[in-house]
């Protein structure tokens, strides 16, 4: 089953600007798919449109389908229960106080009983190393640890698609490595926006290539990432990680500009 569904998808900011042209693609349930692209692709816009973040623009409603069900206003509570969105920066998901009450926020507004917010709670900050933070002020914690508690925030809801935009742009190598373990050991759809080529190569079985708001290749992960020409003209480069991976094997699906889509 897809559990994401983009067809022909467009955005104008306000300002005229067009950050997504034409987008289409679909993710099968359980995939773990990247998406990547210099500066000003469009990413974080695209996986803005995942829970409905945006401002309406007239297409959205028919082009956006996450668990089947087409992204209207009506639907939009329900998709958010589903669709766990890490921000790029981890201050503009941490809101509360202490640990405890940011973690417990997403299940207090699904009116979930408040056993099963404590338990959900508990569950969650155990999944991601943070048993006994509840009491800690978020924006006193590390990096790292502000990511945590982010994830912990967005596991609460047990939706099934995860969203993540440049979840390890600001940690430190080990705490890439704790959060890619953490990343891998979670059995959910996900997609995740990123500039760290290793952790594509190492997590993700497919990535999605995006460039001036357009879909520019959509394929295997390590075909995509070893086409050194293809990363090279997107702003992108090899990882090093690959320097002795064999050349690309054309089997990743690079689309011309006028791409239809359909
Ligand atoms: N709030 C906004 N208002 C107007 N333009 C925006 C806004 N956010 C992003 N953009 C523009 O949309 C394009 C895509 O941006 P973005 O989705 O942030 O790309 P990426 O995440 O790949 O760096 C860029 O040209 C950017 O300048
Ligand atoms: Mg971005």
């Amino acid at each position: 089953m897809n559990v994401i569904e983009i067809t022909n998808l467009h955005f104008h900011y306000p300002d005229g600007s067009a950050a997504l042209r034409d987008i289409s693609f679909t993710i099968p349930e359980g995939e773990c798919v990247a998406l990547i692209g210099p500066n000003g692709a469009g990413k974080s816009t695209l996986l803005l449109h995942l829970n409905g973040l945006l401002p309406e623009s007239p297409n959205n409603h028919s082009a956006v389908r996450i668990l089947g069900q087409p992204a209207t206003a009506a639907n939009l509570p329900s998709i958010r229960c589903q669709v766990g969105l890490l921000f790029q920066d981890p201050d503009d998901q941490l809101f509360c106080p202490t640990v405890l009450e940011d973690v417990s926020f997403g299940p207090e507004q699904l009116g979930l009983p408040p056993a099963d917010i404590t338990a959900r709670v508990r569950e969650s900050l155990d999944r991601v190393g943070l048993a006994g933070f509840e009491s800690r002020a978020p924006h006193h914690l590390s990096g790292g640890e502000k990511r945590r508690v982010c994830l912990a925030g967005v596991l609460a809801c047990q939706g099934s698609i995860l969203v993540l935009d440049e979840p390890t742009s600001d940690l430190d190598p080990r705490g890439r490595r704790e959060f890619k373990h953490l990343l891998q050991s979670l059995p959910v759809t996900k997609i995740i926006a990123t500039h760290d080529l290793e952790l594509v190569a190492q997590l993700c079985s497919r990535a999605i290539l995006l460039d001036n708001g357009v879909i520019v290749a959509d394929g295997p992960a390590l075909d995509l990432l070893s086409n050194e020409p293809l990363m090279l003209e997107h702003g992108l480069e090899k990882p090093h990680l690959l320097q002795h991976h064999p050349p690309h094997t054309g089997h990743s699906h690079s689309r011309p500009p006028e791409h239809s889509g359909a």
